[in-house]
């Protein structure tokens, strides 16, 4: 049997998964203090081996967004640390699902309180500085694979999130800005927009409008979801190493 590890170097790495940019500048605080190769989620070589991985990415309807499925099913490291970053409305279980269903080799976690995707005054400056004890783990030799406990999430966040997200946000172009540069076409993970032109696969991630040259693309919202983004803060990072 060839031995992986003698096959492949001991390759360090930091993954994120960003639409809005929250999970990014984690990313990128934690990349000064690790400075571990820096990768974008749907760029990882599936084919290796990685040692330390370090994976960020944003909680969607209170759960791991799909476009993270095909890294977690296949991805294979010795220790893994993660940060999921969430709106501070609710987590929901994504973390305990991570460890348990996809079976990943968890030595730390941690849920990580950031500005809303949606909301646009959005104040809250996240304390970057609360993630160092967790990013510690990775030098611990004595690292120990960690128990999540299991949090509760609001009933029916898994009902149809892509259709609900649909009907309480409007995304719209501004045909006067749009030079039809199709940079949000290239930039959306799920083939859902053209030229500025949105499709049925929109997940209303905002990842276009956040990445369009020109603010040609701007989002609007339902009453009941800006009621709903109403809802009371978490500030508080909850970690597990
Ligand atoms: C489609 C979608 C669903 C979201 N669902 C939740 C949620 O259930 N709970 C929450 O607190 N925040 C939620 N958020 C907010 C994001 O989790 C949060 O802003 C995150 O930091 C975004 O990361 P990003 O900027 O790297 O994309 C959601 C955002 C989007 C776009
Ligand atoms: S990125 Fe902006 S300017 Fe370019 S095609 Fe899309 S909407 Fe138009
Ligand atoms: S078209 Fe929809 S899915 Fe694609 S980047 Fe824009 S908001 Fe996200």
């Amino acid at each position: 049997m060839p031995n992986n590890e003698k096959i492949f170097p001991k390759i360090d790495v930091l993954i994120y998964l960003s639409y809005t940019f929250n999970s990014k500048k984690v990313a990128l605080f934690c990349n000064q203090f690790l400075n571990y190769k820096l990768i974008e989620a749907s760029k990882v070589d599936l084919n290796i081996k990685y040692n330390n991985v370090l994976l960020v990415y944003p909680i969607h309807s209170q759960d791991i967004p799909k476009n993270l499925y095909n890294l977690l099913k296949n991805i294979k490291c010795n220790k893994m640390i993660v940060i999921a970053t969430y709106g501070r409305i609710k987590h929901g279980n994504s973390l305990f699902k991570l460890r348990y269903k996809f079976i990943m080799p968890l030595i730390g976690a941690c849920y990580f309180p950031t500005k809303h995707s949606y909301l646009k005054n959005d104040k809250f400056e996240p304390n970057y500085d609360d993630l160092i004890p967790l990013l510690n783990a990775f030098n611990n030799e004595d690292s120990k694979f960690i128990d999540i406990k299991k949090s509760k999430s609001t009933l029916g966040h898994n009902f149809f999130p892509k259709l609900r997200a649909q009907l309480s946000i409007k995304i719209v172009l501004d045909k006067n800005k749009c030079i039809s540069c199709n940079l949000c076409g290239i930039n959306c993970s799920n083939k859902a927009i053209k030229n500025g032109v949105i499709n049925s696969n929109c997940i209303r991630c905002l990842k276009c409008i956040c990445n369009c040259p020109n603010n040609a693309l701007d989002y609007k919202m339902n009453k009941i979801l800006k009621a709903y983004l109403k809802n009371q803060r978490h500030n508080q990072i909850e970690l597990y190493y």
